[in-house]
């Protein structure tokens, strides 16, 4: 029999000291298929208690099943060390300092073009007024003709506008890049007919590069009618917003006699202010600033936007968005704008919470 006491203590002693000697987990599955695997040592003595007498097999059954036991409890001892080791390998390397200052992230702001619109948007908002869009690039008959500005009208040329390619074979004029906010007043008017009550805030594009002229810049739109609105309504409308605009009671407003094509008659609106110290001050001082053009719609372009001029009548007005954002935030080069500079933004920009709350400044 090829089972005795002293086989069964070498072969004990063996298997302990080959354990104690591993040193990875594979090499330690190696020995546990090695002893305990199907054809493993411990395995093949199990088997050889088949062929045993009754008093061996009482003999030696317990012994090897203890020794099963204690060589199985060795090598979950050792898997256990090594996965401790592991673990305590990866708490010393894997450590988190939850002390630290969290990084900075660096957060974008709103530009005051935005800001500006948001707060125009608001003020006119409140006194009723609904906000339209336009296509940037536009047909010449929008941009000009249904504005009362013929071919032949200087006002074409003083624009400097930007034109499309010209379709070859096209006896149609070149789309333009809309020179001014003033076409969406007529889609208005073709959509949805009157009364109207609507701003147009967009971009508008001009071939001009100065300190206050860019060749795109933003223009807001404003056209009322109804049945009986007349330029007391517009004044008192352009008043309301100024005062909520620039955050003063005190506003006085002129209304110089000018010319639109699309308007009669039509007025240039400047409010009073000073430059005392270089810093603006709307509502006081001896100066006065040009903040918008504005009139009663001309007939012409009441017809033009399919509405009967015998029946309705209004007013519109046109301002620069960019230019009233340079007023308010004192922000001297239009340029600078457009330039992508994030010192610059950082500097003019504004929270992405500061929300305008201007309209609790309209009087009653
Ligand atoms: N469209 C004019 C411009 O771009 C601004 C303007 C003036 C608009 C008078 C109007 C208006 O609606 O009535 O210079």
């Amino acid at each position: 029999m090829g089972v005795g006491m002293d086989d069964l203590e070498n072969l004990r002693a063996g298997v302990l000291k080959h354990i104690s000697k591993v040193s990875d987990e594979g090499e330690l599955e190696n020995l546990r298929l090695r002893f305990l695997g199907k054809k493993g040592e411990i395995s093949l003595k199990m088997r050889e208690l088949g062929s045993m007498n009754p008093e061996q097999k009482m003999t030696y059954g317990p012994l090897l099943n203890s020794l099963k036991d204690e060589i199985n409890s060795a090598l979950i001892a050792k898997k256990t060390a090594f996965q401790d080791t592991a673990l305590d390998e990866r708490l010393r390397t894997e450590w988190l300092d939850v002390t630290l200052p969290g990084r900075v992230r660096g957060e974008g702001t709103i530009h005051p073009v935005s800001q500006v619109t948001d707060e125009v948007t608001e003020i006119f908002a409140d006194m009723g007024f609904l906000v339209a869009e336009g296509p940037q690039i536009e047909s010449d008959w929008y941009n000009f003709d249904a504005l009362n500005i013929p071919s032949h009208h200087p006002a074409r040329g003083e624009m400097d506008t930007f034109y499309m390619k010209h379709p070859k074979n096209s006896n149609e004029p070149p789309h333009v890049l809309r020179t001014h906010t003033s076409p969406v007043q007529i889609r208005t008017m073709q959509a949805s007919g009157a009364p109207i009550k609507v701003i147009c805030p967009g971009r508008v594009y001009r071939a001009d590069y100065d300190q206050t002229h860019t060749p795109m810049f933003h223009q807001v739109e404003g056209l009322a009618l109804d049945k009986d609105i007349t330029m007391a309504n517009l004044k008192w409308v352009l008043e309301e917003f100024v005062r909520a605009f620039f955050e003063v009671d005190e506003v006085e407003l002129r209304f110089r006699a000018s010319h639109f094509p699309f308007t009669e008659p039509s007025a240039e609106v400047d409010i009073r202010c000073s430059w005392s110290g270089g810093q603006l001050k709307v509502g006081e001082g001896d100066d006065w600033l040009e903040i918008l053009g504005s009139g009663m719609v001309h007939p012409n372009v009441l017809k033009a936007g399919g509405i009967d001029p015998e029946k309705w009548q209004g007013f519109a007005f046109g301002m620069g968005i960019d230019r009233i954002a340079m007023l308010k935030y004192g922000i001297p080069d239009l340029r600078s704008f457009f330039d992508s500079d994030l010192r610059w933004l950082k500097h003019y920009g504004f929270a992405a919470l500061d929300q305008p709350i201007l309209s609790t400044g309209l009087s009653k």
